[in-house]
């Protein structure tokens, strides 16, 4: 069926995406269904998916098909990976945010101890499949979460690509009239981790507003979507870029207004600051004790392992307060 050679081919889907599975033409092969939620890429999942492969018989041989958002993508991806030292597997990504992030480059993962990704691997999925109409069954709230990852895209790609995401009506348009900008985010990711896969220098860009992004994630405990919590992210790097890096306090303004009128103010109060620097002090991205930032010069140039202080954070999050 996806022209890879394989001795089974089993399909592992969420509670949410077993749904699409007829209109993918997948229904009739062996699946394996989790519950939907970041709340369960965990070791238990992670578990019960490695003993459903042991009981289907899957060996080194066979094909893992992962249907669903990032977090199908993440904890399959995982699995197949370490069953049996390792069996294939590919993408197709079923939210916007997975078609333009999570799908590709090959980072898989779980989150363990509330930290989002603590233990995982690189391992490149061996294709990944784009299926547009699947974006249908999505509501507007997911749509903005991947739309935050594509506003990142194009902050790190140049002004070409920003001014297209920027100008692209993503409320209003057909999610068909997304594919050409999906393809062009998917191109943009592909060629960063093209020549970093292991993140060890230039893929570090990839991870502009996540440092904050991160940890207001884990404080809310998954309340608010990936992408809602990379945009206030961005807003604190951006402020950061500004007072440190040299990046223009027009392209703040402008980020600034978007973020606030997409996805609203971030629901944090001060009396959180200490426990979001200790989330950010736990990011797996940090060397030792420092809060490691990507900022941004200017549109399309990025500079990485940027130490910030904690003053100097809480001062940038009193700015998207
Ligand atoms: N999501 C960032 C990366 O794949 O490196």
């Amino acid at each position: 069926m996806f022209d890879i050679e394989a001795d089974k081919t089993i399909v592992l889907a969420d509670s949410n995406t077993v749904k699409l599975l007829p209109g993918l033409g997948l229904d009739l092969l062996p699946r394996i269904v989790i519950p939907s939620g970041d709340e369960n890429k965990n070791i238990q999942t992670l578990s019960f998916v490695w003993g459903e492969l042991a009981d289907m018989k899957a060996t080194r041989h066979s094909l893992l098909v992962n249907a669903g958002g990032g977090m199908v993508c993440d904890l399959g991806g995982m699995a197949a990976s370490t069953f049996k030292r390792g069996m294939r597997f590919i993408n197709i990504p079923t939210t916007l945010l997975a078609m333009v992030d999570a799908s590709a480059g090959g980072k898989v993962g779980i989150n363990h101890c509330g930290v989002k990704n603590l233990v995982g691997l690189f391992n490149e999925p061996e294709r990944v499949v784009l299926r547009m109409e699947t974006l249908c069954s999505l509501d507007v709230h997911n749509i903005l979460s991947g739309y935050a990852e594509m506003i990142k895209h194009g902050l790190l790609s140049g002004q070409n690509l920003y001014e297209k995401t920027l100008s692209f009506d993503i409320l209003n348009e057909d999610v068909r009239a997304l594919e050409q900008l999906v393809y062009e985010n998917i191109a943009f990711k592909n060629s960063v981790v093209s020549d970093d896969f292991r993140e060890s220098g230039k893929r570090k860009i990839l991870n502009f507003g996540h440092t904050v992004g991160h940890a207001i994630e884990a404080l809310l405990g998954g309340s608010q979507l990936h992408g809602y919590c990379v945009a206030w992210g961005m807003l604190v790097a951006a402020y950061l870029s500004v007072t440190k890096a040299g990046f223009p306090r027009e392209e703040l303004t402008r980020l600034q207004s978007i973020v606030r009128e997409l996805y609203g103010v971030v629901p944090v109060d001060c009396k959180s600051y200490d426990r979001l620097y200790e989330l950010m002090s736990n990011d797996k991205k940090n060397k030792g004790e420092r809060v490691n930032f990507t900022l941004l010069r200017s549109i399309g140039e990025a500079i990485t392992d940027c130490d910030v202080s904690r003053d100097d954070i809480f001062e940038a999050i009193d700015f998207i307060r």
